[in-house]
């Protein structure tokens, strides 16, 4: 497909840590329509509607639950949380792209579209929380400070299209990463995309198939091993709680997208 055929060359022979220069170039020369997808993760939406005894916007003693969206691209899932009265976090490492959903953001949160309800009545029913998108690459600290409170993690975070944009050999330092950045009792929900897709084949996308169970359950680096299956690691410190073939999802999926959401032990 050309949209592969023009991402995996642009990243092709780059060292990992020119990765995210990589991405502020594609920001910054208007390629963002290589991964946009137009609107918020239906599976994410059918997630929140359909489960909110397993993640509310409010904790029992009514204080907003915070997620964070790593990787946010044009703003479209922190947004939607927003919408669904989150205190949402997105992040994101080119400035031009942090402008971009900082603009989308302030028209949605005033006039939201239509695809960030499961049902057209949601839309009136749900009270608005709020959406901040922060500048930073997320393997470092300095973007913290823009969180408000004194929690330094997360509810929740969300992964879509991250990790597989990211090179495998950062694949660890994500799962390490994510295992801070989850509050223990919190959830990392994970829509799996591209599955389709044979690992061995150069990305971005990089395919995932069997990496996001290797990563979280299995403690290992994402690479080896990938595939064979078998039992969760005892010391684990992710366990699967739901593992959802949504209802929709994006085309781009094949069908095959799957959501996975783990729950952050105390490990
Ligand atoms: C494939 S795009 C997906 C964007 C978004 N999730 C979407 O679905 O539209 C990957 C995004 O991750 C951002 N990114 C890459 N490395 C990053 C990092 N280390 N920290 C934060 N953002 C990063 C890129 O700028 C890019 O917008």
């Amino acid at each position: 497909m050309q949209y592969q055929t023009r991402l995996v060359s642009h990243f092709k022979d780059r060292s990992i840590d020119q990765h995210g220069t990589g991405w502020s170039e594609l920001w910054d020369s208007n390629q963002n329509d290589l991964w946009d997808r137009g609107y918020a993760s239906p599976p994410l939406l059918e997630f929140i509607t359909t489960k909110p005894d397993v993640l509310a916007a409010r904790s029992s003693c009514g204080r907003r639950r915070t997620v964070l969206i790593p990787g946010c691209g044009r703003g479209y899932d922190p947004v939607m949380l927003a919408l669904h009265g989150f205190e949402a976090y997105g992040l994101e490492i080119s400035q031009t792209a942090v402008a971009t959903a900082r603009r989308y953001a302030d028209a949605q949160m005033k006039e939201p579209s239509a695809y960030n309800f499961w049902t057209s009545s949601d839309k009136e029913r749900v009270p608005a929380g709020e959406v901040t998108i922060l500048e930073g690459d997320y393997f470092k600290d300095n973007w913290l400070e823009g969180i408000k409170g004194e929690h330094k993690n997360f509810d929740a975070v969300y992964d879509y299209t991250f990790l597989c944009a990211l090179p495998p050999e950062l694949r660890k330092a994500w799962a390490d990463r994510a295992a801070q950045m989850v509050r223990a009792g919190g959830l990392l929900i994970c829509l799996e995309f591209p599955l389709w897709k044979e690992r061995d084949l150069p990305g971005p996308p990089w395919g995932l198939d069997g990496v996001y169970w290797n990563l979280l359950a299995q403690n290992g680096n994402g690479i080896d091993g990938v595939g064979d299956g078998g039992a969760a690691a005892p010391n684990a410190r992710f366990t699967r709680e739901f593992y959802i073939q949504p209802q929709r999802s994006y085309e781009q999926g094949r069908g095959a997208d799957r959501l996975s959401v783990w729950r952050r032990t105390p490990n």
